[in-house]
């Protein structure tokens, strides 16, 4: 009999130690280390787009140093460049509680569903890098990231000077980012109001290559194989470029001097392209968003009001100021 008691009150302490135990894992498992944790710790949800380039490879490491230097605790996701994967992981990031959900858009539209489910969770949104299209402004506290417009205007406006003695047709073609993101919208539009400045310059093709080496490669060959005069090549990005310079030297030309080149963003190798003469010109695209966006994280989480646009502060580079920039780049 005694045994029996000693047995049951065994089983009671233990019932009550799972039960104590699983409540706490439920706890822990609703919050998911995020905004109900009571910490005092901001937990970020973060949606990347990919790691498409080498603009975004810098963009994700500031991201992620960024993060740990603020002390802030970032649950990170790579969408491998499709929106699907952006909308699941920000609705984890719903159902994780935490305190404050930033993504960069990999295209411009079809948001809102995603985001006002954010917002009746309580949970606030801040875009980097690029933006959406949503026409309700307050599904999202801020927009910090680049004028993609300017940058493609930059680009135009180089053009035009360097061309403005050419008394005939300058055929360009152009190497899109991915369909329906706004740096390839953006940036083709600027480049194409600036241009409109001479009627010579002529953009008689212009197709996506996705921001990526390999896009850049097969469509400067597709490019160079249906045109037989291709005198400028646009490229919404570096990494494009750097893929269009291979298509272009197995082409038996030269990067450069029988094709001009400008580009976007100013990574490492792109500055090293310019430098060497391969690219002739570069609108810079900083990729080093994390601190400014930690920053804003902790405003937006204490509740503080922040300005809806941030704009990113950034230059252009041509041969000569890409040499002397090139040793204290950062990525
Ligand atoms: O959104 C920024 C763009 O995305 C960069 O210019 C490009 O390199 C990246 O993939």
């Amino acid at each position: 009999m005694r045994t029996q008691s000693v047995r049951w009150r065994a089983a009671a302490v233990l019932a009550s130690v799972l039960l104590v135990g699983g409540v706490a894992a439920c706890g822990n498992s609703d919050t998911g280390g995020g905004g109900s944790k009571d910490d005092g710790k901001i937990t970020m949800g973060f949606s990347q787009v990919g790691a498409e380039s080498g603009w975004r490879t810098a963009n994700t490491t500031s991201i992620k140093e960024s993060a740990t230097a603020a002390g802030i605790e970032l649950k990170f996701d790579d969408a491998q460049q499709k929106q699907e994967n952006q909308i699941k992981a920000i609705r984890n990031y719903i159902q994780q509680k935490v305190d404050v959900i930033a993504f960069s858009p990999v295209v411009e539209s079809g948001w809102d569903t995603v985001l006002k489910e954010a917002k009746d969770a309580g949970i606030p949104v801040i875009l980097t890098d690029r933006s959406v299209d949503s026409a309700d402004k307050t599904l999202y506290k801020t927009f910090l990231g680049s004028d993609f417009v300017k940058e493609g205007r930059l680009a135009g406006e180089w053009l035009v000077e360097q061309k403005k003695t050419a008394s005939g047709p300058v055929n360009i073609v152009e190497l899109q980012g991915n369909t329906g993101a706004a740096p390839a919208n953006d940036r083709k539009k600027g480049f194409g109001e600036a241009i409109a400045a001479n009627p010579n310059l002529k953009i008689i093709a212009s197709q996506p290559g996705d921001f990526t080496r390999a896009g850049g490669k097969q469509v400067m060959e597709q490019f160079l194989k249906a045109n037989p005069k291709i005198d400028v090549l646009f490229a919404h990005n570096d990494d494009m470029g750097l893929g269009a310079l291979e298509a272009i030297t197995a082409a038996g030309k030269v990067p450069g001097k029988d094709i001009t080149i400008i580009t976007v963003d100013a990574v490492k190798d792109g500055m090293q392209a310019l430098a060497d003469g391969k690219f002739n010109f570069i609108a810079e695209c900083s990729p080093l968003l994390g601190p400014q966006l930690m920053d804003l994280a902790k405003k937006v989480h204490a509740g503080e009001e922040v300005p809806p646009r941030i704009e990113t502060e950034e230059t252009t580079f041509t041969t000569e100021q890409a040499k002397e920039a090139l040793p204290n780049r950062k990525y």
